[in-house]
C-alpha cells in the first residue's frame, strides 16, 4: 500500500489507522474526511526529534496550518510542542480557540491589512513575518502606537527553482513573496527594517516552494541564504539570531513517488548549515522550518459513495460521486496526482475510469484514468487516499453544496473533529 496506514483485511475490505472505511463511512456519511491523527503525532515526532538532535536549543519546526486549520491540529500541535504559520486572522483565530499559545504563532501574509496588524497584535502574536517595505512601516507604526517592539522575521527571495508546479514555486525572483536578494532590495529591506524602533529583527525568512523533492534545493537554499546573512553582517554590522527556511517536503500521492527521508535531509541541512556559517564565521541561529504538507499529506484520506457509473462506448468511463472540486480541488487547480482505492473490492477484473464529482461542470474530476474492479457501481465506496493537506483547508461551496465533515482517528477510536455542513449553515450569512 501507499502508506502503512492504510490496509485491508483477510475479505479485502480497506482499512485506515486500522479501522473500516465502510463502518466509518455508515456511522459519519459521506462525502468524509478522515485524519488519522496518530499519524500526525508521529510526524510532528519525527521533524521535533530531528530539530533537536541537529540543530539544537531554540530551534523547532513550525506546523504550516495552511495544510489543515480547525481547532482539533492547533490541539495536536500545542500538546506536540510545535510552533505554527498562520496566513491569516481566521487561522491565528483558530488557533487561539483551541488554546495554542500566541507566542508561538508566526504570522506570515503577502497581503496584510490595517485590520490584520491590528488583530495579531493584539492577541499577542509571537512574531511576524514581514513580506515588504510596505508592512514594515505600517506594522511598526501599529507597534509605536501599542507602546510595543513587536518580533518580526524578514521574508526574503533567494532566487531559487525548487522544479515543482508553478503556483507553488515561491522561491524564484519574480515571486511575488518576500523582496528579492539578487535585485540589491533585500539589503535595502533590512537597512530599512533596522531603522524600525518598534520592530526587533530578529532574522531571515525564506519559503522556495511546495512538494519538493530534489536533495540540493534546501542546502542551495543554506548557501544563498548564509551568503546573504554574511553581506548583511559585512555591510551593516548585523548578526542575526533566527532563520527560517520555510515548509515544502514532498510526500507520496502515488506509487511512483520516492519516498522522502526527511531526518537524513534535515541532518544534511545541518550539516551544509554549520560548515557555511563556520566559513563565514557567523553563529548557529535559531533554524526555523513551516511543514505543512508532510505533517498531515498521509494522515488523510476522503471517501465518497458512488452516485453513477456511466459508460461512453469507444470514448471513456466516469465514476461519479458524492464529492468532487468542492471537498478536493487539487487535481482541477494543478493536475494534482492521487492514488483511489474501492473500499471492499480488490480482485478481478478492472477498468480506467475518470473520478469524476457533482459540480455542474466537465472539469469537475477529482482524478482521471483510475483502475477500479469491473462492477463498481452505485453505492459503492471509493476512497482517494493521501488527501490530509490542502484538501479541506481548500474546500469550497460551490454549487452551495455543503463542505464534509472531518473525524479524526486516535487509537482505534473516532470523533468528529469538524461536523458536516448543512445547507442551512450553506445559506445562513444570506440577508
Ligand atoms: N511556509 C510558507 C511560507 C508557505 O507558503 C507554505 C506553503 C508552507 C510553509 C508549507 O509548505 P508545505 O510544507 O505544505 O509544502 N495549495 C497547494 C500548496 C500551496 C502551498 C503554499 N505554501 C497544494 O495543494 O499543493
Amino acid at each position: 500500500m501507499l502508506t502503512d496506514n492504510i490496509t485491508r483485511d483477510e475479505s479485502g475490505a480497506l482499512l485506515f489507522a486500522g479501522q473500516s472505511v465502510n463502518a466509518l463511512a455508515d456511522r459519519y456519511g459521506t462525502p468524509l474526511y478522515l485524519m488519522d491523527e496518530d499519524r500526525i503525532r508521529q510526524n510532528c515526532r519525527m521533524y521535533l526529534e530531528a530539530f533537536r538532535d541537529y540543530f539544537g536549543e531554540g530551534s523547532r519546526p513550525l506546523y504550516a496550518g495552511k495544510a489543515a486549520s480547525f481547532r482539533q491540529m492547533y490541539r495536536i500541535m500545542a500538546e506536540e510542542g510545535m510552533g505554527i504559520d498562520a496566513v491569516s486572522p481566521g487561522e491565528i483565530a483558530t488557533a487561539l480557540s483551541a488554546g495554542f499559545p500566541a507566542e508561538n504563532i508566526y504570522y506570515h501574509g503577502d497581503g496584510k491589512t490595517d485590520a490584520d496588524i491590528a488583530f495579531a497584535l493584539d492577541k499577542g502574536v509571537g512574531c511576524f513575518i514581514v513580506d515588504n517595505g510596505d508592512e514594515l512601516i505600517s506594522l511598526n507604526e501599529a507597534a509605536e502606537a501599542r507602546g510595543i517592539r513587536q518580533k518580526v522575521l524578514l521574508r526574503i527571495t533567494p532566487g531559487i527553482d525548487p522544479h515543482t508546479y508553478a503556483a507553488i514555486n515561491t522561491g524564484a525572483v519574480d515571486v511575488k513573496f518576500g523582496v528579492p536578494i539578487e535585485t540589491g532590495q533585500a539589503m535595502e529591506f533590512v537597512r530599512a527594517a533596522m531603522t524600525m524602533e518598534n520592530l526587533d529583527v530578529a532574522g531571515l525568512h525564506c519559503h522556495v516552494g511546495s512538494m519538493v523533492f530534489f536533495e540540493n534545493v534546501y542546502l542551495r537554499t543554506v548557501d544563498l541564504m548564509v551568503g546573504f546573512m554574511a553581506e548583511v553582517r559585512d555591510e551593516l554590522d548585523i548578526t542575526f539570531r533566527e532563520l527560517n527556511l520555510g515548509g515544502g517536503y514532498g510526500v507520496r500521492y502515488t506509487d511512483d513517488d520516492p519516498h522522502s527521508d526527511i531526518p537524513a535531509r534535515l541532518r544534511e541541512v545541518a550539516a551544509r548549515l554549520k560548515e557555511k556559517l563556520s566559513a563565514a564565521d557567523l553563529p548557529l541561529p535559531n533554524f526555523l522550518m513551516e511543514p505543512g504538507r508532510s505533517i498531515v499529506a498521509d494522515a488523510g484520506m476522503t471517501v465518497y459513495t458512488v452516485c453513477s457509473v456511466k459508460r461512453i462506448p469507444g470514448y471513456k468511463s466516469y465514476v461519479i460521486t458524492d464529492g468532487g472540486m468542492t471537498d478536493n480541488p487539487r487535481y482541477c487547480l494543478y493536475g494534482a496526482e492521487y492514488t483511489v482505492l474501492h473500499t471492499e473490492k480488490r480482485r478481478g477484473l478492472r477498468a480506467i475510469y475518470d473520478l469524476a464529482g457533482r459540480c455542474c461542470e466537465s472539469g469537475d474530476i477529482i482524478q482521471p484514468a483510475i483502475s477500479l474492479p469491473v462492477g463498481t457501481h452505485r453505492g459503492d465506496r471509493v476512497a482517494v487516499c493521501t488527501t490530509g493537506a490542502y484538501n479541506y483547508s481548500m474546500a469550497s461551496n460551490y454549487n452551495r453544496f455543503p463542505r464534509p465533515p472531518v473525524v479524526m482517528l486516535r487509537r482505534g477510536e473516532s470523533f468528529l473533529a469538524v461536523r458536516r455542513e448543512t445547507v442551512e449553515d450553506v445559506c445562513a450569512l444570506d440577508i
